[in-house]
């Protein structure tokens, strides 16, 4: 793969790089530009906001009970670590590029046009079913809540898939409103992040803290649960590792906190969304790493203290699927906490639902003020500035399929097209040192190119243990992709017209 050098908008093929100047001027086209509101605690709460979501409310007991027992805590740590070799790669380039579009406009600057399509679309089915993916969980819990209070949703809008027509009219709901506020600002948005942030994360300590004293250390045996077949289930349900190996697929053993790990890194979904709203950042050089990394960091503890304290609590394999969190209290026999954590958890993933919705919309706004989408859905709101059309077209999209669609078969396609990404921005690190080792950058990525090569090996290890089937989707929806750009993006490109 070639890329074009510096500093020219350079080539005319599908390689075409962005020069990074014409980004930075791009954004101040007032027609086209974002308000510059947030500071780094704004952006931190804002990575906490999106990070703590159904991973950590839901993930941890489907995992512990089905593929990594005690050990999703050390899953949770695997997870982690891709994330931060991620991260310092994402933070690079995040105060390189200030400008809207994440791992999108990265891309479009170092490897070409085509590699910044492939991500941006590949960035939209992460932002776009994530966001569908927690609003069925939010759903979920509100159900529950209703139920403590002798409600219940009318049959056939309670969201119930199993092998009937079911529309989830709650998340359905919650979208639609969240689509509305965003319309309105970006301000008032973060505003009401930071009082669901507080709630969410105070029950998430309140697990923590409570919990540690109904520990008994005899759940945690055996730690690491030895293998065992997995049976009943399509060969394409299992990870593409073991099947490429030529292994019996299996739960449980070392392989089990891998794939479990593939899994639960759904939970770390959202760091990368903080460098998504670099252009509406104050001081974007010095407050979009730290964003990036400090709330990372928060969650990575946080994570491995709540999975510890829920598979010592309870025996992993009495865990509960739904809302592992406080069946487990409930199991101890405190369904008050367990009360208080549901409520929480339902605040929680409001937040994480509103901001995975406002990623999506910042990059589809960015694809489209290039021309790789139609221009209409970059013009921004004369009063609001906020890029209405495309935020009220995807809320729209994602409100029908956040009615249709249930988690599991959602959550690991998502992960598979966020690592996807990671390997992209981590290969775009080293292309752009080389490329245009002039550029001010206000955070280094450490020991180039030895973290960026580590970001993509960890990343495609974690794809690697992912199952067949979700390969498969996510290949149908990128050769889907390239359709799309050979048809419209390629001639409309604004690069490319210029
Ligand atoms: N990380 C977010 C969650 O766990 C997406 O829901």
């Amino acid at each position: 793969m070639s890329t074009q050098q510096a500093p020219g908008p350079a080539g005319n093929g599908v390689f075409r790089t962005k020069n990074i100047e014409q980004s930075i001027r791009d954004t101040e086209d007032p027609e086209h530009a974002l308000r510059k509101s947030l500071s780094a605690l704004d952006l931190t709460v804002f990575g906490v906001g999106v990070i703590i979501g159904t991973g950590i409310f839901v993930l941890t007991g489907v995992v512990a009970r089905q593929t990594a027992g005690p050990a999703t805590a050390l899953a949770f740590v695997v997870a982690g670590v891709v994330c931060a070799l991620a991260a310092l790669c994402y933070a690079e380039f995040a105060s390189t590029v200030p400008v809207a579009g994440s791992a999108y406009t990265f891309s479009y600057a170092s490897l070409g046009e085509l590699p910044a399509w492939i991500i941006g679309w590949d960035l939209v089915l992460e932002l776009a079913l994530g966001c569908a993916v927690v609003a069925v969980g939010w759903s979920g819990y509100v159900r529950s809540l209703m139920g403590n209070a002798g409600i219940s949703m009318p049959d056939g809008l309670d969201g119930t898939h199993d092998g009937h027509f079911g529309f989830d009219l709650l998340a359905f709901l919650l979208v639609l409103v969240l689509t509305a506020i965003l319309v309105v600002g970006m301000k008032l948005s973060s505003r009401i992040t930071s009082v669901i942030v507080g709630i969410k994360l105070t029950v998430v300590l309140l697990v923590v803290i409570v919990g540690a004293f109904f520990i008994k250390s005899a759940n945690y045996h055996p730690f690491v649960p030895p293998s065992e077949p997995r049976t009943g289930e399509s060969g394409l349900s299992a990870p593409i590792i073991q099947l490429m190996a030529g292994f019996t697929p299996s739960d449980f053993g070392v392989m089990g906190i891998f794939t479990a790990a593939a899994v639960v890194f759904f939970a770390f979904i959202g760091f990368d969304i903080v460098a998504t709203a670099a252009e509406e950042t104050v001081h974007p050089q010095r407050d979009v790493p730290r964003g990036i990394l400090g709330s990372l960091l928060i969650c990575t503890v946080l994570y491995v203290a709540v999975s510890l304290v829920v598979t010592g609590m309870q025996h992993y394999t009495e865990l509960t699927v739904d809302a592992p969190l406080a069946d487990a209290f409930k199991a101890v026999g405190h369904p008050f906490w367990a009360g208080l954590i549901s409520f929480g958890a339902a605040v929680g993933l409001t937040s994480v639902c509103m901001i995975l919705l406002l990623g999506q919309t910042r990059v589809f706004f960015a694809m489209s003020r290039d021309g790789l989408l139609p221009r209409t859905f970059s013009r921004v709101h004369p009063k609001f500035g906020t890029p209405y059309r495309s935020t009220l077209l995807l809320g729209l999209v994602v409100a029908v399929v956040a009615g249709f669609t249930s988690i599991e078969e959602l959550a690991e396609l998502v992960n598979i097209g966020t690592l996807f990404a990671f390997v992209v921005v981590a290969l775009g690190v080293i292309i752009l040192r080389r490329t245009r080792p002039d550029l001010p950058r206000a955070f280094r990525t450490p020991l180039v190119p030895y973290v960026p090569a580590a970001s993509v090996l960890a990343s495609v290890w974690l794809m690697l243990n992912l199952p067949a089937e979700t390969w498969l989707r996510f290949g149908v929806w990128m050769v889907l992709g390239f359709v799309v750009y050979f048809v419209y993006g390629r001639s409309h490109s604004r690069l490319g017209r210029s």
